[in-house]
């Protein structure tokens, strides 16, 4: 898909692999319109393309209806959605507490489900439309200490996996990118601390590539990790 003038919502856009995605979406030309609780601030004149973001609690259903609604009022047509907004808390599971255990599914899988609900019927008149959501390798490989976290990842990478056999002959691609540990704010307050990490642009650039394939051309699943 041609980047440039397509519509493209990303959520999580405030911080991390989210930013660097609105900010080099936007480079190329895309009108991108970014969900987060906090502002999402992109440096003015970064691109050709124009930039949006709404405040939205991902984890409230209520606020992800109201922040599609305000995109299909205010357009633009969404031909591309990244589920990237999610968090990890980590540690034994029996300390988990029970907030975390439901913030964590809200945010990294139920957010995901109902945002795809909410695209999907117009990607399906128009017969184009591409839903990229990013797991991890948490989502592929059980991580001591990471059983919640895990729970929801594998979740997304099934929710994908299905997803992609549901919508592949109404014309829309399902991808599923799955991260090991990249360089964002995302570990400041945890207790997993990974040693290699790689620079935002390695998953952007996964995205990106992602997007840009031929219309016919689907890059299921991938599993990115530092060597
Ligand atoms: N960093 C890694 O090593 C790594 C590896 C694999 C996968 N991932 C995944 O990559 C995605 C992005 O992570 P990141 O590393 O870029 O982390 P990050 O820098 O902490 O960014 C997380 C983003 O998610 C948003 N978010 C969290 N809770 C939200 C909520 N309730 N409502 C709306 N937005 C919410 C945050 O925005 P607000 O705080 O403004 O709401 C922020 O923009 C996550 O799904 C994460 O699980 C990360």
């Amino acid at each position: 898909m041609e980047i440039r003038d397509a519509g493209i919502v990303v959520t999580g856009s405030s911080s991390g692999i989210g930013l660097a995605l609105s900010e080099a979406l936007v480079e190329k030309g895309g009108n991108v319109v970014g969900l987060s609780r906090r502002k999402t601030l992109i440096p003015a004149g970064s691109g050709g393309g124009r930039f949006r973001s709404f405040q939205a609690d991902l984890s409230l259903p209520e606020d992800i209806a109201e922040a599609f609604r305000r995109i299909r009022e205010e357009g633009p047509p969404v031909d591309v959605l990244v589920n990237n907004a999610g968090w990890g808390e980590f540690g034994d599971m029996e300390a988990l507490p029970r907030e975390s255990w439901e913030g964590m599914l809200a945010v990294n899988l139920a957010a995901p489900f109902f945002a795809i609900q909410e695209v999907v019927t117009a990607m399906k008149k128009r017969r184009r439309g591409m839903i990229i959501n990013i797991a991890s390798i948490a989502g592929k490989r059980g991580i001591k200490g990471a059983a919640a976290y895990c729970a929801t990842k594998f979740g997304l990478v099934g929710l994908s996996a299905s997803l992609k056999e549901e919508f592949r002959e109404h014309g829309i691609r399902v991808s599923c990118i799955c991260p090991g540990a990249v360089d964002t704010p995302f570990f400041d307050t945890t207790s997993i601390q990974p040693e290699k990490r790689m620079d935002t642009m390695a998953v952007v650039n996964a995205i990106i590539a992602a997007i840009a394939a031929d219309d016919d051309i689907l890059h299921e699943e991938l599993i990115i990790c530092p060597l």
